[in-house]
């Protein structure tokens, strides 16, 4: 059976705990080892490759994860559809904790990732990237959301910051006026690995806090972002049943 759907885990989402049969395959690249084995198994009738972004144990920073290595081996192992889980904090009033959210742009402030295939041989790869996320995977994603009654708020503007340190008030202040809506670490270069790769992917954002200077609170820590990743992310494995039905 094919691949239906590749889905990589973000922070406080390590496994897919409603796989069944899983296996783990550890893959190899051109580009080196992705961040941990897939773990293909099925879930709703269908097959569906896992991949934890920072590998299983969050050994992996965001600049230290191997993005291209992870895209290939999910290119290498079949998928055409990757959704991606992206744990961030939120800027704008719609983009509070526990929010879910599927972004339609976003604004890379990264810097120093290997963020191309290409390596200066060959014809050099200037891919369309004017809607970073697959407009058709994004509707199905939404689709889904609809029918399985999990609250998806549509569009809004990911900011990709190079962390791992989260952001001073003032480059959240920035941010904000520049239009971004939610701030993660991993959203690229992934996004336009997967394009230049020709995988349909989208993203779906997890909103673990208010991002600096946004919220009431005096600080952003690790259990509050972990506490809220779980809350929110309750309905994520029937949504990704019926995406990767759809
Ligand atoms: N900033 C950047 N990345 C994040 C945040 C944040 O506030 N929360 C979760 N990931």
């Amino acid at each position: 059976m094919d691949i239906a759907l590749a889905v990589i885990g973000g922070t406080g989402v390590y496994r897919l705990a409603a796989l069944e049969d899983v296996e783990a395959r550890q893959v190899d690249t051109p580009y080196g080892a992705p961040s941990g084995p897939l773990r293909i198994g099925r879930l709703g009738g269908t097959r569906i490759a896992f991949l934890a972004r920072h590998g299983e144990g969050h050994a992996l920073p965001p600049h230290r994860v191997n993005y291209r290595a992870n895209l290939h081996a999910l290119k290498q192992a079949g998928a055409t559809r990757v959704l991606a889980l992206n744990t961030v904090g939120g800027i704008t009033d719609a983009y509070g904790p526990r929010v879910l959210a599927c972004p339609d742009q976003l604004i890379d402030y990264t810097w120093g990732r290997e963020s191309s295939f290409w390596d200066g041989e060959g014809e050099a790869l200037h891919v369309d990237f004017g809607h970073p996320y697959s407009p058709m995977f994004r509707h199905k994603l939404l689709a889904a959301a609809r029918v399985t009654g999990v609250r998806l708020v549509d569009g809004g503007c990911y900011g990709a910051t190079q962390g791992p340190r989260l952001e001073t008030s003032a480059e959240i202040a920035r941010m904000r006026r520049d239009g971004c809506d939610l701030v993660g670490m991993t959203g690229m270069p992934e996004a336009a690995l997967a394009r230049e790769l020709g995988l349909d992917y989208a993203c779906l954002a997890i909103v673990a806090n208010w991002a600096a200077g946004c919220g009431d609170a005096q600080e952003i820590t690790l259990a509050e972002v972990l506490d809220n990743v779980a809350a929110a992310s309750a309905g994520l494995p029937e949504l990704v049943a019926e995406l990767a039905r759809g």
